[in-house]
């Protein structure tokens, strides 16, 4: 099995879903390490209770961005893991840390990119009146929200939707996306190709048409 690192800066929910999938003995990926910047995550109690090791990279703790995410390297690397997962992550990564992650590095944004980068995405959805919205697994570049897909969820937006409404039928099929995506960039499924990422999976697609 591949080891995986995931960082959390909140609730956690998406590495909640991760844990649940990985329980499954064919998932192709073991969680080694859910870290966070926040001490204060609620995530943290949810990824001990189910007896995976947690660490506390505090932001505020270093003098820079770059002492910052020396540490947070260094604290993934004790743990052994080769790919790291954000989920829901709210610190900007420097160049310097996802080019040393580069395709091992993968985020899931709440939209469906490229439309909607950034934050307050489902807000923004119902101002510019999409009548389809989702949630994207990628791989990280150094631009923020960017970088070959490996997968994309679509939901409908409803009549009398509000950011809520929306955003939990989002976060519902992020669920099922990151799972889903984990497992095909574990197992060597979802290889960057010329910046694009080339599947090795026929049937992928059609159930995440939720
Ligand atoms: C998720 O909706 C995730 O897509 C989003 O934050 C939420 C975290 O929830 N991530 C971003 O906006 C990254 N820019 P969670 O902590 O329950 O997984």
């Amino acid at each position: 099995k591949t080891k995986i690192a995931v960082l959390i800066s909140g609730r956690g929910s998406n590495m909640q879903a991760l844990v649940e999938a990985a329980k499954d003995e064919d998932f192709p990926a073991e969680i080694v390490l859910v870290a966070s910047n926040n001490p204060d995550a609620a995530g943290l109690e949810i990824a001990r209770a189910a007896g995976i090791e947690t660490e506390v990279v505090d932001h505020r703790e270093y003098d820079d961005r770059e002492a910052f995410e020396e540490a947070l390297d260094s604290t993934i690397k004790l743990y052994g893991a080769r790919i790291v997962c954000l989920a829901g992550f709210m610190r900007i990564l420097t160049p310097w840390f996802t080019e040393r992650w580069r395709d091992l590095l993968i985020n899931i944004h709440p939209s469906l990119l490229p439309a909607f980068k950034g934050l307050h995405t489902h807000e923004r959805a119902l101002e510019a009146g999409v009548r389809i919205h989702g949630c994207t697994v990628h791989y990280v570049r150094p631009e923020m929200d960017d970088g070959p897909i490996i997968g994309q969820a679509a939901v409908p937006v409803l009549h009398g939707d509000t950011a809520e409404t929306l955003g939990e039928r989002v976060l519902h099929a992020e669920h099922a996306l990151y799972a889903q995506c984990v497992a095909l960039a574990c197992s060597g499924k979802a290889r960057v190709a010329g910046e694009r990422v080339r599947l090795q999976v026929r049937e992928f697609g059609a159930e995440l048409l939720m």
